[in-house]
């Protein structure tokens, strides 16, 4: 009884200080998530500066969801009371490319068993106006672990010439009508890139597509000419269907095909990598593409980052091949950005890619918590990490994922920013969706991230801005503490304004 008044309490308290963007429902974890159903969906909609003055866009564990107010510029010297002091300089570093998120098979199972209304609901929310304004889409080769069986377009044992590639049902089905959806609700051009997990499992030394095992023979040779033609055919598969690749990672997750592992892989160390871009992969793809193809390297771990970018950036050949680095997030909380600034140093040329990204993976960690702010927060905390050191997009996994966070045919469930549940015909949009569009829909691609000199506190306290191609400038504020902290942004104009980021908040300011 004592907890039902609580909750009752409680969910008025949030009812009354979101607003008609989200409709909140409380489950047993630290904030809500926004419900999405036939009759109500809680959009964002499209964020708006104010003349004269700064629009600032908060969200909050309290359960604010990129609630508005404005603030003025402060007239006369700011109070000294403040806990953080930002001041911008004039240094154009990095240029935004986009976010994003998967299109798995998993992902097209949810959504492929939802009525119309809602379909267009879920893309909207990520790719719409509506939604987080995505501007980019990951998209498997094949069966991943999020399929529910095992197969490949090429399974036809000693096809080398791939006489017999076809596109699987799943693609047919499932993900190019989301992709084909996901075009027509966007404003600007998605870019896509594919990225391959197991290759078939006759080119293979384990005759698996998953498990402990390389491609057959070496780089040059015939499996690898195979292999290169592989990604070929995708990308003219997809193509046929509207669908124009803008690039592809060489392999997801190279380095865990070392040891037995327990879905679809390739076992790649940054030497084979090297040597296939350059004599297989890269000819290949620039042929089929007039050289307008940009293919990263890595698709893993930020452990091993500086390793592969050494190994295959110093190669002239295969330099030339490369576009950049793609960067996984799963160590990132065991490893700290300077290998990002060390590959910014050595590598400037080259962009880096997070392109994917998920909660509850651990061992024995519960696969979905809706409403957990923490996951919001860890997310909030790695784009911006990540957007501080030189990243130029930054792309989650699944775009949709059930209750129980799968269906994965290896029993690898994880959670994603929108659960759906599909018994009820509703979806949740949870704490890291939000903390997604603070960023997304803040800054277009083409913004340039300006830098900063930081004086104060940056204890559970980090901040970024960025210039948009329109002139206006978006910062965002992380606020881990569980108290409210006072930062004051100096802008190049010498105007500044004071922000009051509450306790585990995250604040846009648009000005
Ligand atoms: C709520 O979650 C906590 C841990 O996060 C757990 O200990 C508790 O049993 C849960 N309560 C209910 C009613 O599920
Ligand atoms: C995309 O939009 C066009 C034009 O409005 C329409 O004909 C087509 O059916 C739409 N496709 C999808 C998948 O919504
Ligand atoms: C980051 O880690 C490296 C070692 O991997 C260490 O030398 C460096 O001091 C660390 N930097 C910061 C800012 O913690
Ligand atoms: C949170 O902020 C307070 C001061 O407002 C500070 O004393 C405390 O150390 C901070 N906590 C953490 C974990 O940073």
């Amino acid at each position: 009884m004592r907890r039902f008044i609580i909750t009752v309490l409680l969910l008025s308290v949030l009812n009354s200080v979101t607003g008609e963007n989200c409709y909140p429902k409380k489950f047993n974890s630290s904030s809500v998530v926004c419900v999405c159903n036939e009759n109500n969906c809680g959009d964002i909609g499209k964020v708006k500066a104010e003349d004269g003055k700064i629009a600032l866009y908060q969200s909050s564990m309290s359960g604010e969801r990129l609630q508005r107010s404005t603030v003025d510029f402060l007239s006369g010297a700011p109070a000294a009371e403040r806990d953080l002091t930002v001041s911008l300089i004039n240094t154009h570093l990095q240029k935004i490319i986009g976010f994003g998120g998967a299109l798995t098979d998993a992902a097209g199972v949810h959504w492929a068993g939802l009525g119309s209304t809602l379909q267009k609901r879920l893309l909207q929310s990520y790719y719409g106006p509506e939604g987080l304004e995505y501007n980019m889409g990951r998209i498997p080769m094949a069966a991943c672990d999020f399929s529910t069986r095992d197969y490949t377009y090429a399974d036809t044992p000693g096809d080398f010439e791939l006489k017999n590639f076809a596109l699987a049902k799943e693609d047919l089905e499932l993900k190019i009508p989301m992709i084909q959806f996901a075009k027509n609700v966007s404003k600007e051009e998605i870019y896509f890139f594919g990225s391959p997990w197991g290759a078939p499992a006759w080119m293979k030394t384990n005759e698996k597509t998953y498990g402990k095992g390389t491609l057959k023979g070496s780089p040059g040779g015939q499996y690898f000419k195979s292999w290169a033609n592989y990604f070929v055919k995708f990308y003219e598969s997809y193509k046929e269907h509207g669908i124009t690749m803008w690039g592809f990672t060489v392999q997801n997750e190279p380095t865990t095909g070392f040891k037995p592992w327990p879905w679809q892989t390739v076992a790649m160390s940054p030497y084979t990598e090297r040597d296939f871009l350059k004599k297989d992969l890269g000819p290949a793809l620039f042929k089929a593409t007039s050289n307008s193809i940009n293919i990263m390297v890595l698709d893993d771990n930020r452990v091993v980052l500086p390793w592969w970018a050494n190994v295959i950036f110093s190669d002239p050949e295969a330099n030339r091949y490369a576009a950049g680095l793609a960067v996984h997030w799963y160590t990132d909380t065991l490893r700290n950005s300077s290998d990002l600034e060390s590959i910014h140093r050595d590598f400037g040329d080259k962009i880096i890619v997070n392109t994917e990204a998920c909660e509850g993976f651990e061992f024995l960690i519960t696969p979905v918590i809706l409403g957990s702010w923490e996951r919001g927060e860890a997310y909030a905390r790695d784009i911006l990490e990540d957007l501080r050191h030189h990243v130029n997009a930054w792309v989650d996994w699944n775009l949709f994922l059930n209750t129980e966070g799968g269906p994965n045919w290896a029993g690898n469930r994880v959670d994603s920013a929108i659960i759906v549940d599909t018994k009820t015909s509703t979806f949740y949009k949870q704490p890291t969706y939000y903390a997604i569009a603070h960023f997304s829909k803040f800054i277009p691609r083409g913004s340039v991230r300006l830098d900063d000199a930081l004086d104060g506190s940056q204890e559970k306290l980090t901040v970024v801005t960025f210039l948009r191609p329109d002139k206006l400038k978006a910062t965002v504020i992380l606020n881990r503490n569980d108290s409210v902290k006072k930062v004051l942004i100096k802008g190049l104009d010498g105007k500044s304004f004071m922000v009051e980021a509450t306790a585990r908040s995250i604040t846009t300011a648009l000005w």
